[in-house]
């Protein structure tokens, strides 16, 4: 089962338009993964330099709040591929608005490696604990390469 965060908050926040969530269902309508997403804005002091060089403050950018899959559909692709939707969204985005990075809080250190293995670097490279990670927009093309 996935958490009650999808079944509580995910209809809220659509309706008030603080965050969108893309669903991924089996052939029965049985949610197997879901990603939230919204847009946010980036402290530009607390920024590395790739994000801040040129910015303004806050540095436009799309956060992905939320990525969670069925343990029982683990390891088949289904999160790398529901990230991929979602890197490819923020590309259309920078394209209409502009959005600089894609930001995500891991859930803990163990979860680090998968983002890192997308491309995802940490605020702060020289800090393990660090749960706040990112990846550019002119990044994303060589992960969506990477992914398929
Ligand atoms: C993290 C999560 C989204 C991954 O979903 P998934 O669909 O199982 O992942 P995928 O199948 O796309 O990727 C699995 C691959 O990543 C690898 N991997 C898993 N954890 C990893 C880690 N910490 N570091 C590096 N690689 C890792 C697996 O070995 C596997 O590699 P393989 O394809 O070569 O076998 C899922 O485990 C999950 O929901 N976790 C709990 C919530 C969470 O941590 N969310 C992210 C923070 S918001």
């Amino acid at each position: 089962m996935l958490d009650e965060w999808l079944r509580h908050y995910a209809g809220q926040n659509r309706r008030r338009d603080t965050a969108a969530t893309w669903v991924i269902a089996d052939r029965n309508d049985v949610v197997v993964a879901y990603a939230s997403v919204a847009m946010t804005g980036i402290d530009r002091s607390a920024a590395p330099d790739a994000l801040s060089t040129g910015a303004p403050d806050p540095v436009p950018a799309l956060l992905l709040g939320r990525l969670a899959v069925d343990r029982r559909h683990a390891n088949l692709g289904i999160g790398t591929a529901l990230t991929a939707h979602v890197l490819a969204t923020a590309v259309e985005l920078n394209e209409k608005a502009a959005c600089r990075a894609v930001v995500v809080t891991v859930l803990n250190t163990s979860a680090r490696g998968w983002w890192e293995q997308l491309g995802f670097h940490p605020f702060e490279p020289d800090d393990p604990d660090v749960l706040d990670l990112y990846l550019l927009i002119s990044e994303i093309q060589a992960t969506l390469r990477r992914t398929q």
